[in-house]
């Protein structure tokens, strides 16, 4: 009886990043069995290409190029990975996820000199911040060509009121032109993105996504608006940052693993500790009152996400069915930051929290959605009077 007790609390005993952090590093079997783990669907394509290809990805070659940030003028550097970083130390890791997330190249962007790139940032809107450009890097590749690349931070951080808030999703980016404009490509899938959205989760690239606020990841139970990959721990964390990374520079090489799990430990490190403030005012207080009958469901509070729920719950369309990606769920977005966000739902249909809580928006004519045409999917709040509604806005405000 008592070895059945001790093996309990052993089992229980909270287990650090720290611990996840070395083996993910240096234990290939503890990453496998971690990507295992997380592929809640391992029947869709996106699990498919993983569970098929991670034996063989694990074996490329670590690419760590000189890069430097558009708008910087001094010579391009590889990102430092030092002995600390390398043994597992937390700190250090961290400080090279958040330079990795400015730095490391997410995919080379063909047929884009830097000097257009500069000029291009305007025109595809990507953010500014003194002489850095929207994340974008150029990169010293093999043979001398530079190329130019975006980063982390071109899709996951925007602009709002003079200041780049990191983490936040770039929903007036259009990458989808970008790169077809840069390739003279006339391809109309990438057409059909649009601002602040892109596929970087299926091999045909036809399911874009809103661009999604980072910033509460570290709370969400699963990965992705389908709920593709569950987060166990941070190591899920970093096997889903090292294989996009690996598929968006063509499976022929792969991040120092250093990179992805220092980018793992930055994008939890951008986690808000709470709501922006206390709702304090009757009408926040009402709306809190409000939420809780109504919304605390699945977005339960201190960090209003909770477990995936049904797609008929909420709404099916083809991104709910995908074969590629499906998984019969929705990820519960948390709404910690919402009030920052200018693309809502998963494909970014709506732009305002006025407009989620809109019984307009259901109407064929509907006009003020990101698109022209009815936004029917979550009809939760829809049918409240005003009074009521703008309490309940004024409660999402201060979240
Ligand atoms: C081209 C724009 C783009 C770039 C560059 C990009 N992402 Fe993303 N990211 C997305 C999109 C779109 C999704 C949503 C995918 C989905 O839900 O299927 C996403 C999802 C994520 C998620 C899951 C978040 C969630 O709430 O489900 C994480 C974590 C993430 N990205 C981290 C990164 C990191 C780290 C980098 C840099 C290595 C990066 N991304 C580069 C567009 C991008
Ligand atoms: C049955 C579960 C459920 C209930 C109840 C619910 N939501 Fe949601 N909510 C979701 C899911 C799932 C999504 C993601 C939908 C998507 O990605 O398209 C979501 C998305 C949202 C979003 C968009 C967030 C973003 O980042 O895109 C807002 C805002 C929101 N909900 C507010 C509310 C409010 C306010 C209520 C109560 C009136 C409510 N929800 C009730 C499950 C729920």
């Amino acid at each position: 009886m008592k070895v059945v007790v001790l093996a309990g609390l052993i089992a229980c005993a909270p287990r650090g990043p720290r611990d996840d952090a070395r083996r993910y590093l240096a234990d290939a079997e503890f990453r496998r069995a971690e990507l295992v783990a997380s592929l809640v669907a391992p029947d869709n394509g996106y699990s498919r290409a993983r569970l098929e290809r991670y034996a063989r990805w694990e074996q490329l070659p670590a690419w760590n190029p000189p890069v430097a940030e558009l708008g910087d003028r001094g010579d391009a550097r590889a990102l430092d990975i030092d002995a600390s970083a390398r043994a597992g130390d937390r700190d250090a890791l961290l400080a090279l996820g958040e330079k990795a997330f400015f730095r490391y190249p997410a995919q080379l962007i063909a047929g884009l000199a830097p000097d257009d790139a500069a000029r291009a940032a305007d025109r595809y809107g990507l953010w500014r911040d003194g002489a850095r450009v929207g994340g974008l890097v150029r990169v010293e590749l093999l043979g001398g060509a530079t190329a130019v690349a975006y980063t982390c931070a071109s899709c996951h951080a925007a602009a709002r009121d003079g200041r780049v808030v990191v983490g936040l999703g770039n929903d007036r980016f259009d990458i989808g032109r970008l790169v077809a404009d840069a390739a003279h490509l006339h391809d109309p899938l990438l057409a059909a993105w649009g601002p602040g959205r892109a596929d970087v989760s299926t091999l045909t690239a036809a399911e874009p996504v809103r661009f999604p606020d980072l910033r509460p990841t570290r709370y969400v139970s699963h990965l992705q608006v389908n709920a593709t990959v569950a987060q166990r721990d941070l190591a899920s964390l970093a096997l889903r940052i090292e294989t996009l990374l690996v598929t968006g520079h063509g499976e022929v090489v792969r991040p120092p693993r250093e990179i992805a799990l220092g980018l793992a430990l930055y994008v939890w490190s951008l986690a808000p500790a709470g709501p922006a403030r206390v709702a304090a005012t009757p009408t926040e207080q009402r709306g809190r009152a409000l939420f809780d009958a109504r919304c605390a469901g699945c977005h339960a509070p201190p960090s209003f996400t909770g477990p995936p729920v049904a797609i008929e719950r909420i709404g099916v369309d083809a991104i709910a069915r995908s074969r590629e990606r499906g998984t019969g769920t929705w990820r519960v977005p948390s709404l910690l930051g919402v009030r920052d966000r200018r693309a809502l739902f998963h494909d970014g249909a709506l732009a305002t929290l006025a407009a989620v809580l809109d019984p307009r928006r259901l109407d064929v004519g509907y006009t003020d959605g990101r698109v022209p045409g009815a936004v029917v999917e979550h009809r939760f709040g829809l049918d409240l009077p005003d009074d009521a509604r703008a309490d309940l806005l004024a409660f999402l405000d201060t979240l």
